[in-house]
């Protein structure tokens, strides 16, 4: 037998092995591959008012992390141009006569005022639900073993 007949039939000879071995692949969704992804399980959000007891603050996981939101937020949406709910509570530390935690100096305008002298929301963080969303509690999809550094 020649050397390259020799090489050719080990070759088969490693595949078919190979082969006998083979289970289907499964994907981490639980499903064949080629499968459709099935819907995800519907989790309700919060109903908690703002300032309705505990849970309170939900800890950040990294610095410059955008807090999540622990209160429901539907009766403050849409925000439009003219029109942000959010502000009522959150422009001051303070809503009728209730503590609110403020939104940091990162969120006004270093070089606009308000008519009235009133420090004004920067543009860029007037859309506070494209940063800041809600949670649910739901469990991770897969192992992780990231460590946040707040606690
Ligand atoms: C009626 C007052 C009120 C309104 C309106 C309101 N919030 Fe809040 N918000 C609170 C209070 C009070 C807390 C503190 C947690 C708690 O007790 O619910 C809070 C907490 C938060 C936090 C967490 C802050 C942190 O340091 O972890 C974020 C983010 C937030 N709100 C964003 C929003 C956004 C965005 C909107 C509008 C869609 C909004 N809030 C509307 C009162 C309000
Ligand atoms: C571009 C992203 C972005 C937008 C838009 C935004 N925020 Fe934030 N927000 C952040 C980040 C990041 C932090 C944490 C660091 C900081 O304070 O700047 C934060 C912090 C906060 C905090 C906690 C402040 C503190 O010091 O504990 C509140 C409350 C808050 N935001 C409310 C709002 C509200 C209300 C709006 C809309 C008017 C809004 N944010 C828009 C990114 C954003």
């Amino acid at each position: 037998m020649n050397k390259t007949v020799t090489i050719l039939l080990a070759s088969l000879l490693t595949v078919m092995v190979g082969c006998a071995g083979y289970e289907p692949l499964v994907s981490m969704r639980g499903t064949e591959v080629s499968a459709a992804d099935k819907a995800p399980d519907q989790k309700p959000y919060s109903e908690r008012s703002p300032g309705a007891g505990s849970p309170a603050l939900i800890s950040r996981t990294f610095t410059e992390q955008p807090p999540l939101i622990p209160h429901a937020v539907e009766k403050y949406e849409p925000i439009t141009l003219k029109a942000n709910d959010c502000l009522d509570c959150h422009i001051s530390d303070e809503f009728k006569g209730r503590k609110m935690p403020k939104m940091g100096d990162s969120h006004f305008s270093k070089i606009r005022k308000e008519t009235d002298g009133s420090p004004s929301v920067e543009t860029s963080r007037w859309q506070c639900i494209g940063c800041h969303v809600p949670q649910v509690d739901a469990p991770a999809l897969v192992e992780n073993r990231f460590i946040g550094n707040i606690k």
